[in-house]
């Protein structure tokens, strides 16, 4: 059976290994294994005396309870650590849904979040749920939610922080979404990747695991501590019977943890206050050159700050970001994302701000703006 071709893989795919100044990446600046264990008060020996086996499909009890502890009120038996992240998604589709059923997903966002459930339920099944452009900021309406809710509606899909507006709810907005949940009898599931990275003069909202126990959170250290490559994400799963389902159709995809992610993921959860800390700095750096080169360039583009996350999702008026994207990327080496694919439209980009060559990346993408005025 066939499956809507994942477009940001493909683009990243394509480009990403190629493109020195990238503007649009969603993860945060990494760090080396050995920088990683020398934070973490550990060795590379240490890594080195694992043995490589089969570790437990659950994760393992230790990484669970440090997972657990990031939350206020999570025990680690509701903790189902994943392959990868983006497996967790799927995992949720699988376990939550039947036949028939009706998905409400937030747009634009992450594809994954939008086609993995119209490939499970089909997409007469799945209504969009859209970001509205309010004045300077990006909002959600709670009544437009209520306008999708049907007779068969069985689960809200969000995203908070969300990728790629940067939108976070306030504490208030959030309780009332698990409310409405609640109310419907409906499951929400709650893709919190860039958790804890909020911006200076938001306020902060707890996870909603800690809200409502009818979320499945989805969370994991690619964003917030930028280790992408460890591969490392986890669910919180509230119910056991489902956590039960959830797992069976984990040993179908990836079975259980690598030994050596369950490894180095304790290592960064020990430091992972740090960790977060200087990428919540460098976005925070970064956040501040955006707006400065926004402010240069009023006409040609539309900004609107992001309240967290490490992205931000910009009008720029051209007739195309996708084939602008392409040129810029074979001729100049430069990474810039059309937001048609995460589902906004071909005059908005998504830029990300996590990456120490941001300011670099975005003095190049300057440079040829002004030597192509014509191209805009
Ligand atoms: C909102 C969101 N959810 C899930 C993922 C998947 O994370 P990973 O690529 O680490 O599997 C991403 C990655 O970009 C994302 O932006």
């Amino acid at each position: 059976m066939k499956i809507t071709p994942f477009e940001t893989e493909h683009f990243f795919a394509r480009y990403e290994f190629s493109t020195p100044y990238q503007l649009c990446n969603s993860d945060c600046e990494s760090v080396t294994i050995e920088e990683l264990l020398r934070m973490a008060g550990d060795s590379v020996e240490g890594l080195g005396h694992e043995r490589l086996v089969y570790t437990q499909s659950q994760g393992s009890p230790e990484l669970r309870q440090a997972i657990a502890e990031t939350y206020a009120n999570v025990p680690a038996d509701r903790v189902v650590v994943l392959g990868t992240p983006v497996e967790g998604i799927y995992l949720a589709a699988r376990a939550l849904l039947d036949p028939g059923d009706d998905v409400i997903v937030v747009t634009p966002a992450y594809d994954a979040l939008v086609n993995l459930f119209e490939h499970v339920v089909g997409t007469a099944h799945v209504s969009k749920w859209k970001f509205r452009a309010d004045g300077s900021r990006w909002s959600l309406d709670l009544d437009d939610l209520r306008a999708l809710i049907t007779e068969s509606t069985r689960l809200i899909v969000v995203n908070f922080p969300h990728n790629p507006t940067g939108y976070l709810p306030s504490p208030e907005w959030q309780r009332e979404l698990a409310g409405l949940a609640a109310e419907h009898g409906l499951w929400l599931f709650c893709d919190e990747m860039y958790f804890g990275l909020v911006h200076s003069g938001t306020p902060a909202i707890p996870s909603m695991a800690d809200v409502s126990d009818r979320a499945v959170v989805l969370s994991g250290l690619s964003k917030t501590y930028g280790l992408p490559g460890l591969r490392c994400g986890w669910l919180i799963v509230p119910e056991r019977n489902l956590r039960e389902d959830l797992v069976n159709w984990k040993f179908y995809t990836s079975i259980c943890p690598p030994v050596p992610t369950e490894y180095l993921a304790r290592a960064a959860l020990r430091v992972g206050e740090r960790l977060k800390q200087r990428n919540i700095d460098r976005i925070e750096r970064n956040l501040a050159i955006a707006e400065a080169f926004f402010a240069r360039w009023p006409e040609l583009f539309e900004w609107r700050r992001p309240l967290a996350g490490s992205t931000a999702l910009v009008g720029f008026d051209v007739p195309s970001v996708g084939a602008l994207a392409e040129r810029l990327a074979t001729e100049e080496g430069i990474l810039i994302q059309s937001a048609a694919m995460l589902g906004s439209d071909d005059r908005h980009m998504r830029i990300g701000l996590g990456r120490d060559g941001f300011a670099e990346a975005l003095q190049r993408f300057e440079d040829w703006l002004r030597r192509n005025p014509a191209a805009c």
